[in-house]
């Protein structure tokens, strides 16, 4: 396999919680950059073309435009590290194994916008992760780097663990506002967004795990580096998630815009023996699915977008033939289903209504009538919750009729 130039992944930076380990390693040179000169980081974020790693690929910079305008006051940074949809397992890994780098990336994204509040938003069900946080920011506050960050933004720089609710709504980023803030995560409506109304009313940037992972190397090599890293147009490296019917499932970092055969015959080794590729659930299991003729589809933002798909996360659950659609896509709905916080009615019950209807489809009993009430709620659901969870949960249903509609026909009765 060739050599891949890694930038989250590489052995090296294995290095655990012990910053000294880090800064040997290079850490901390992107963020005294940063330092030497904050009121262009921006600009190199934005020239770098760094995408949002949580699933929108909504562009970096643009979040952290508003928050580095908005006047004097507190501002807060929370890195979002809740990840609890199935199949993405990519942030705990970082968490866990490169923990300084994602705070060098959270405490950059300070320096930019004056923020005197950083938040690692851990998942409790990942103890590791949490312990190798928690470790890791003890250990970069009496860091002179760390107090050159303080005199910097005017002030003490709050440097938190704050451990989530561990509920798959508890990664939205108004939910997430609202576990800071000490509530149940419910989600809100946006607008207001975060960068405008946060954590207690203050200007806020709510990013992936793996958002802020790449920025140290960034700040540190320069955005024209970063995007060379990757194939085509597509900037920098991704970490895809791949699980499912493949033999070598796993994390893979490779150019961001690799393609989906070569994630899953090269990287991945191919399906299992025996096995034949039939679809991958993309971006994890809210988004469209891809299906054979899109094993030439460049894993990036733009062009799995060009397939009426989402890059989402990175994650990528393959499916053999013989796998029953029908069935993962119930298991998944049954997943949004238990996950919906129930303060949106719509989203509760057409969850709840979407999953039976599956089941019911699954397991032999369901009418024509039923897979035409399955296709209507795909129609009148989507829009109708504060959150996005609704909406991703209608994609899959929706994609996989369109996509598989033989497999839903032939499970009717009669
Ligand atoms: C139901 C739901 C759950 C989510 N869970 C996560 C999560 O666990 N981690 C995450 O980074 N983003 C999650 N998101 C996306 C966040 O709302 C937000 O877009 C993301 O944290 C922004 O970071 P980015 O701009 O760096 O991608 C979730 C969204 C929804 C609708």
């Amino acid at each position: 396999m060739e050599q891949l130039n890694q930038v989250l992944l590489r052995d090296d930076i294995r290095v655990g919680a012990d910053l000294d380990a880090w800064l040997a390693r290079g850490g901390g040179e992107g963020l005294a950059k940063a330092l030497q000169d904050p009121g262009a980081i921006i600009a190199e974020i934005a020239d770098a073309d760094l995408r949002g790693m949580g699933g929108a690929g909504f562009a970096t910079h643009r979040k952290w435009m508003p928050v580095a305008a908005a006047r004097e006051g507190d501002k807060y940074i929370i890195c979002n590290g809740n990840e609890d949809e199935p199949g993405t397992f990519k942030d705990r890994f970082l968490l866990e194994h490169t923990p300084h780098q994602v705070i060098e990336g959270a405490l950059i994204a300070a320096v930019a916008t004056r923020a005197n509040h950083v938040i690692l938003y851990v998942n409790p069900h990942q103890p590791l992760c949490l312990a190798a946080t928690r470790q890791a920011a003890q250990q970069w506050q009496p860091h002179p780097l760390f107090v050159a960050v303080e005199r910097l933004v005017g002030g003490p720089v709050a440097l938190r663990v704050v451990p989530s609710s561990g509920l798959y709504i508890g990664g939205e980023e108004t939910a997430v506002i609202a576990s800071v803030e000490g509530g149940f995560p419910f989600p809100r409506r946006k607008p207001p967004f975060p960068a405008e109304v946060g954590v207690h009313g203050a200007p806020t940037i709510v990013n992936n795990t793996e958002t802020l992972a790449h920025v140290p190397g960034i700040l540190r090599h320069g955005a024209q580096w970063y995007r060379d890293l990757g194939i085509g147009n597509a900037a920098g490296t991704k970490l895809y998630s791949l699980s499912g019917d493949v033999l070598h499932p796993g994390l893979y970092e490779l150019p961001m815009g690799t393609s989906l055969a070569s994630l899953v015959f090269q990287y991945g080794g191919g399906m299992l023996l025996g096995k034949e590729f039939k679809a991958v659930f993309t971006g994890g299991p809210s988004n469209t699915l891809l299906t054979k003729r899109d094993l030439d589809v460049a894993l990036d933002f733009d062009s799995v977008r060009q397939r009426r798909s989402r890059l989402g996360t990175g994650a990528m659950i393959v499916v053999s033939e013989g796998t029953s659609i029908v069935r993962k896509v119930a298991e998944y709905v049954s997943f949004f289903a238990q996950g919906s916080c129930g303060q949106c009615p719509p989203c509760k019950g057409g969850t709840f209504q979407l999953m039976r209807l599956l089941n019911r489809l699954d397991t032999g009993r369901a009418v024509r009538a039923d897979l035409e009430a399955l296709e209507n709620l795909c129609r009148i659901l989507p829009g109708s919750g504060r959150c996005g969870l609704i909406d991703g949960a209608v994609t899959v249903v929706e994609s996989s009729v369109n996509q598989f509609r033989e497999e839903y026909e032939a499970l009717l009765m009669g």
